[in-house]
């Protein structure tokens, strides 16, 4: 009897240690600490689609600090779909050996060498968006491998998903990606399809509200079984999502298309709007062959600084008059960002009398009050100051471009 008794105290002990922690108990959450303000860097997809190779990525890497990208904030080389090779004979994915031939290890010292940070790409399904294998029934030992190559940032992608359900395969993810124990950034990239922005925040630090970004202004690219979007396109998409951005959980609106073939104010326009959404600034064109006039968009230290800021709230679209459109932006300590810009073809004139009313963003609750407060202007493109709030701000807006001023309060 007695002996009875010590094998049932023992079982119950036993019990309780295994429901306190085990190893089969999963955290399906991202980890905490990781992009903090929105992250940035560069992606292959957008100019190399499946070209990618170790001298490319390594020649960026060189580019991203020589090119002074990196002193203005950009940190992530992330390598996008196409890197892989096979699994072998116990499922471990190898890198493609003909393009990777040093291993995503050494490529990953290269990187972290220079201070920067390494991305890779995997897809939740049985196969990646372009026919590579995807990391479906392999998630744990794809995540122990990104973390023993060292990787900082996993993009996972939705193509072939069949049947899955979005939330529960992202948790999957995260859940292995916390068993592998390196922290990762996890880009959701499941195109808005599961409304991601709804779990999102909790599962990753980023999640694509739409299809593929196109490098256009205002295009649709018809590619027959699925299309792909200019920018003024998605930045309509991203209507009423602001509410579920902040610090650690951002909306991503897709990767930047400055320097892929738009000109100089379509770019200027199309980053300077994801700087007001808060996007991630993840650049898409060549770093190593890029014009000055690319150069000196993608490292504009002041606008960047309104994509950064650390109060973390997405800016909104205020007002649209014709093709002239008003979106604000509040910011640490009171500024705002005020931006302007113009859709059409045709110079648009702006008027804005910052007194006519008192403006109160009903998310942050952020107040700009320029009857009782006055703000100094600075122009953000020219870099010249621009007067103050108390007179209206009289100019103009050419075709497809913005004017984009900080406010600061003077005190
Ligand atoms: C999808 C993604 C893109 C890119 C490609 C790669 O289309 O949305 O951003 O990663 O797959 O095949």
């Amino acid at each position: 009897m007695k002996r009875i008794k010590l094998l049932v105290a023992a079982l119950c002990l036993a019990g309780s240690v295994y429901s306190q922690g085990n190893n089969y108990t999963q955290d399906y959450t991202k980890y905490q600490g990781l992009a903090l303000t929105p992250p940035m860097g560069w992606n292959s997809w957008n100019k190399f689609a499946c070209n990618v190779d170790e001298n490319l990525i390594k020649q960026v890497a060189d580019a991203m600090v020589s090119t002074g990208m990196k002193d203005a904030g950009y940190t992530y080389i992330n390598i996008d779909d196409c890197w892989h090779g096979d699994r072998d004979s116990l499922g471990f994915i190898h890198p493609d050996a003909k393009r990777f031939p040093s291993g995503m290890k050494a490529l990953a010292d290269y990187v972290h060498a220079k201070g920067l940070k390494l991305g890779i790409y995997s897809d939740a399904g049985s196969e990646t968006c372009g026919g590579r294998p995807g990391s479906r029934g392999y998630e744990f030992q794809d995540a122990l491998t990104y973390a023993k190559w060292g990787i900082d940032y996993l993009k996972y992608d939705w193509c072939n998903t069949e049947g899955l359900h979005g939330e529960g395969a992202y948790k999957t993810i995260a859940a292995a990606l916390k068993k592998a124990g390196r922290p990762m950034v996890l880009s959701i990239c499941e195109w808005g399809t599961d409304q991601p922005w709804k779990w999102g925040p909790q599962v990753g630090h980023l999640w694509r509200t739409t299809g593929d970004i196109y490098n256009c202004f205002d295009c649709i690219k018809d590619n027959g079984s699925w299309h792909a979007n200019g920018v003024m396109k998605i930045l309509d998409m991203q209507k009423g999502l602001r509410q579920y951005a902040g610090p650690g959980h951002w909306n991503d609106p897709d990767m930047l298309e400055v320097g892929n073939g738009m000109v100089t104010n379509e770019d200027r326009a199309h980053f300077t709007l994801w700087c007001m959404i808060a996007a991630p600034l993840i650049a898409g064109n060549d770093l190593r062959s890029m014009s000055p006039q690319t150069a000196a968009i993608l490292k504009n230290k002041e606008v960047i600084a309104l994509d950064q800021d650390s109060l973390g709230v997405q800016g909104y679209q205020y007002a649209v008059k014709d093709s002239l459109e008003t979106w604000l932006k509040p910011l640490k300590g009171g500024d705002w960002a005020v931006c302007f810009l113009n859709r059409g073809t045709g110079v648009q004139p702006v008027n804005f009398d910052w007194k006519k009313e008192v403006i109160t963003d009903s998310l942050s609750k952020a107040i700009l009050d320029a009857q009782k407060q006055v703000y100094t202007l600075k122009n953000l493109w020219t870099g010249k100051n621009a007067g103050t709030t108390k007179s209206p701000l009289k100019g103009v807006v050419p075709a497809h471009d913005v004017l984009i001023f900080r406010l600061h309060q003077q005190r």
